[in-house]
């Protein structure tokens, strides 16, 4: 069998269809705009705005914003398309194993596992961030710098001390806790997530209106980073940031910030998963998924105009000033009288992020889940809890890879890595549905992309552009794990496919609780 044997759209369907037995449609566009919002929102916008402006874009971080929700929108108009098509949890994997076969499904998959797992990684270690900021600010205690960052990151403080982090453990702590969450069965209710989107847009609305009173035009002048720009440096004297670089400087700079900022809109195809929930998906399915990113995209535009106008876009290449818990930073030093803001920002951010690692660790359970039951990676992972029926055995693998990553890599790292991974599913998603047009006209789409192979060719140009952005570390270790990936396509994966031995009976689950 070739190495692009493709699963049958009708055996998926018929799989999709035992498998979401019992699903009701009762999510409106109101509530498909708010579980985009409520995986939106996180630390791309509290702590990667800020490192975008730092590191790339300066205050012109407002269009890289504009940059990354083009390139989004394209993607998203292609999710949507296949998210009415093919209801099925696997979302890019299960497309791609339809359109452009095993081999591409595989590789997807393993993207994905950068997208979810790295993210839930990331938000973690941002989660960290703002749990020391909080204890500093409200309990007047200091976590130690060694206990709450990878051993890859140091600071040398006021006195010319050198801290190197050992392990990140609040990262450790907040991953171990949802994955207890997530094994019992819990799930997050409309009510709770739109409790926590309220929370959350309340906190950006407020920053925005506040902090609109305490801009100071010449932050915001240049508007990009002029090219020739000195160096930061931290209090050793290291060089901590450059603006050489294509990507660094100027309208380059916007680019590269795009790259970086990207990871905020991620979670808007979690909305794609929904899709079998969805009242009416022909009409609700482009207003949930568009309709976030259009929210999510003007609140992101004011915030980091309002954030690079409060303090210089410079203070947040500095570890020493505003690189971690910028919101905090730039609010505690700069807004005077607002200093229960700072906390209560704090706070929110904390319980925003939490649930958007949730939702990550639970994405990436289900993709697990699914390559499992197709024979990909070993059956553990597609196995249920007796009793709480959640791929509890998944879910502890889960912890633990991620948690090495948590505890281990920098954030950025990892933040980068995560939009590679999503990057490279937007591509191969834009691709899939062009592709799918021409080999299977006439199947039944109750949702279009419009403009196809226009919208389908700018989405795979513009997420690839942002891939070539991410700076050249990104992409060595995004391509090594890729490479891994092959290994263990080619040593495990292919031999036990059960496309390729169609005899093996599908342990097939119901559903998760
Ligand atoms: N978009 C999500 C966040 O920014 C992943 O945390």
């Amino acid at each position: 069998m070739s190495l692009f044997a493709k699963k049958s759209l009708e055996h998926l369907l018929a799989q999709a269809n035992d498998d979401e037995k019992g699903l009701k449609r009762t999510l409106g566009a109101g509530n498909l705009v708010a579980l985009g919002i409520g995986a939106i929102i996180g630390a791309g916008l509290f702590v990667r705005t800020a490192a975008a402006a730092g590191q790339a874009a300066g205050p012109a971080v407002t269009l890289s914003f504009v940059v990354a929700a083009i390139g989004c929108a394209f993607a998203g108009l292609c999710y949507a398309e296949f998210a009415a098509m093919i209801p099925i949890a696997g979302s890019a994997y299960a497309y791609s194993y339809v359109t452009m076969g095993e081999l591409i499904a595989w590789v997807i998959g393993w993207a994905l596992i950068m997208e979810y797992a790295l993210g839930a990684a990331t938000v973690s270690i941002a989660w960290s961030e703002y749990l020391s900021k909080l204890c500093e600010d409200v309990f007047h205690f200091k976590i130690p710098y060694e206990w709450c960052h990878s051993p890859f990151e140091s600071f040398t403080d006021a006195n010319g001390v050198l801290h190197s982090g050992i392990l990140n453990a609040p990262a450790l702590v907040i991953l171990f806790l949802l994955t207890l969450l997530l094994i019992k069965g819990t799930q997050e209710s409309a009510l709770v997530n739109a409790v926590i989107v309220f929370v959350k847009v309340a906190i950006v609305l407020v920053f925005i209106a506040v902090g609109w009173q305490f801009i100071n035009p010449a932050n915001h002048t240049p508007y990009l980073i002029p090219e020739g720009t000195a160096p930061v440096k931290d209090n050793a004297g290291k060089v901590i940031a450059e603006y050489t670089g294509v990507f660094k400087h100027g309208w380059g700079g916007v680019i590269g910030g795009a790259a970086i900022v990207f990871f905020a809109f991620i979670g808007f195809d979690a909305v794609s998963t929904a899709a079998q929930e969805a009242k009416n998906p022909k009409r609700d399915m482009p207003i949930g998924i568009l309709g976030s990113l259009v929210v999510c995209t003007i609140l992101y535009i004011l915030f980091g105009h309002v954030l690079t106008g409060v303090a210089n876009w410079k203070e947040f290449a500095d570890p020493a000033q505003g690189r971690e818990a910028s919101v905090a930073y730039a609010i505690s030093k700069y807004m005077t009288g607002f200093g229960w803001l700072s906390k209560a920002v704090t706070i929110a951010i904390l319980a925003g992020f939490s649930s958007v690692i949730l939702v990550m660790l639970m994405g990436q359970s289900r993709i697990f889940y699914t390559m499992s039951n197709d024979g990909l990676i070993p059956k553990a992972f597609g196995e249920l809890h007796p009793k709480y029926k959640t791929p509890y055995k998944a879910n502890w693998i889960l912890f633990v890879f991620v948690g090495l990553f948590a505890a281990f890599v920098p954030g950025h790292v990892a933040g980068d890595l995560t939009s590679f991974g999503t990057l490279l599913a937007f591509v191969l998603v834009s691709a899939g549905v062009w592709i799918m047009r021409v080999t299977a006209p006439n199947i039944e789409r109750p949702f279009k992309t419009p403009m196809v192979p226009l919208v389908s060719t700018l989405g795979v140009i513009i997420c690839a552009g942002m891939i070539f952005a991410l700076d050249n570390f990104t992409l060595k270790v995004a391509f090594g794990w890729m490479a891994l990936g092959l290994v263990v396509y080619f040593g495990y994966s292919r031999s036990r496919s059960k496309l390729r031995n169609p005899s093996e009976i599908l342990p097939h689950a119901k559903d998760f609780n």
